[in-house]
């Protein structure tokens, strides 16, 4: 019976992983305007379009394609180009009947740059103010109580999820348009050293295949979960049992070959591959929401993300407050009443691609989740007890694979 609600909860999960839309797409609404498709053009670019539909209560400051022009002029790098835009999402709702309605007519307003931990002090907040004459301006806090961008229209409202609002120009911030470094310059171990992951990355720098495969992703994307020293320390004895190749593994088992802010982490919910994953060793974890918590899991623990190091497109590193353990290495401290393990969910969607390297894969210690016992899914899966009503139809429908696999 507990099999079976374990199956149900893993389809079920499968379902929630498809039904992801917060009802707004960004790309859609600006569509409609074409004075507004440079705007629209370089949230794409910069995936901020994803970010800005993972979430609800939010304001978009949007310019049309001549202030876009001027803009562009500066030849920002596209990471720059993200700064900026980002400081044109406010995380707040401001409709136009707001905007002319604020208590004391004037008001600071986070904005998606300020939450990147990018921006220091007030510099990622946006001031509005309602001026003479009906107009109302907007403002980076970090200009100098300039507010010369105005607003001229309401292009998009959807109330309260987003409003889309067309303002005179973009607004001007020097700690927004400063120039970022390119990720092939970013120095992802020196990142982590200098913020609590030091253990963890002079490891990484130890082994020059691992690393080897972090930079190789750099430039296209790469996301690193790296585990804070205190745990990683505690683990290394555990990491120096490992054969060569079991420490290769482990250690790119941190590392997703795509980009995924936090936001896009608590939006895509589901299997992720890893810089380990290689045919059949699949080294993947499972991310999953908790609440305001993002955890990841393997069959063996669950570990949460405590802090972002930095979440610069194309490179995001997290801290983790475990060491998250792939069951590809490791067993999980044996329980009571072993069971066959359920079908690995085999057509997930895939988060990432595989990377293209190729190398020998480590053979898992033994078990092949298909015929053998596997304790570990009871530690595992706790919260599995939960009844599933409505579940049924498709537990009998599964019931029927899980006596197949018991054959
Ligand atoms: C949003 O709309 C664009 C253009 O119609 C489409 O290409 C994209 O897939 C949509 N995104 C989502 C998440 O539905
Ligand atoms: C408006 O101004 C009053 C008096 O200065 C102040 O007490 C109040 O907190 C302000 N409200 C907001 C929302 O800023
Ligand atoms: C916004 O800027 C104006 C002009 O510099 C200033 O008077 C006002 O106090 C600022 N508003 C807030 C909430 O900081
Ligand atoms: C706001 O988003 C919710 C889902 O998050 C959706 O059900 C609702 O219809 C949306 N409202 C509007 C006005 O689009
Ligand atoms: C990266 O940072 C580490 C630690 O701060 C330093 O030892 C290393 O030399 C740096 N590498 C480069 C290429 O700058
Ligand atoms: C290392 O491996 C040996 C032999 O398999 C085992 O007895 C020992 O407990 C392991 N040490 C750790 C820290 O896992």
């Amino acid at each position: 019976m507990q099999q079976r609600q374990r199956l149900v909860l893993l389809i079920f999960s499968l379902f929630l992983v498809f039904q992801t839309s917060n009802g707004h797409n960004i790309t859609r609404l600006l569509a409609k305007h074409p004075s507004l498709s440079t705007f629209n053009h370089y949230l794409t670019l910069t995936h901020l379009a994803p970010e800005i539909n993972s979430r609800t209560t939010i304001t978009v400051l949007a310019v049309d394609n001549a202030a876009m022009s001027s803009l562009l002029s500066k030849n920002p790098s596209i990471f720059t180009m993200k700064n900026i835009l980002s400081l044109h999402v406010l995380l707040d709702y401001f409709g136009a009947k707001k905007l002319h309605q604020i208590t004391n007519g004037t008001a600071l307003a986070a904005t998606m740059f300020q939450a990147t931990g990018v921006a220091p002090g007030s510099s990622g907040f946006v001031n509005i103010t309602d001026l003479k004459g009906g107009k109302v301006g907007f403002g980076a806090d970090d200009n100098g109580g300039s507010l010369d961008s105005l607003f001229v229209k309401s292009v998009e409202e959807l109330p309260y999820n987003i409003s889309v609002i067309q303002i005179s120009k973009a607004l001007p911030s020097a700690v927004a348009e400063a120039p970022t470094p390119g990720p092939s310059e970013m120095n992802i171990t020196g990142i982590m050293s200098a913020h609590g992951c030091k253990v963890f990355a002079d490891t990484l720098l130890a082994s020059p295949e691992a690393m080897g495969t972090y930079e190789d992703n750099v430039n296209g994307g790469l996301t690193v979960f790296c585990p804070l020293d205190d745990a990683f320390k505690a683990f290394l004895p555990k990491f120096k049992n490992l054969t060569a190749s079991g420490k290769e593994s482990f250690l790119e088992f941190f590392g997703v070959p795509v980009y995924q802010s936090l936001s896009m982490l608590k939006s895509n919910n589901g299997l992720m591959n890893t810089l380990a994953t290689d045919g059949a060793s699949k080294f993947d974890f499972t991310v999953q929401n908790d609440g305001e918590d993002v955890t990841l899991k393997t069959k063996i623990n669950t570990v949460k993300i405590t802090g972002t190091l930095i979440d610069e497109q194309p490179v995001a590193i997290y801290t983790i407050d475990k060491v998250l353990m792939p069951r590809e290495l490791f067993k999980a401290a044996p329980t009571p009443a072993p069971a066959p393990a359920p079908v690995e969910a085999a057509d997930a969607p895939k988060a990432s691609k595989s990377k293209s390297k190729s190398k020998s894969a480590p053979e898992p210690a033994s078990d092949s989740p298909a015929d053998s016992p596997d304790p570990a899914d009871q530690v595992a899966d706790d919260n599995a007890g939960v009844s599933f009503k409505g579940g049924r139809f498709v537990a009998v429908g599964l019931s029927f694979l899980l006596l197949f696999l018991l054959l």
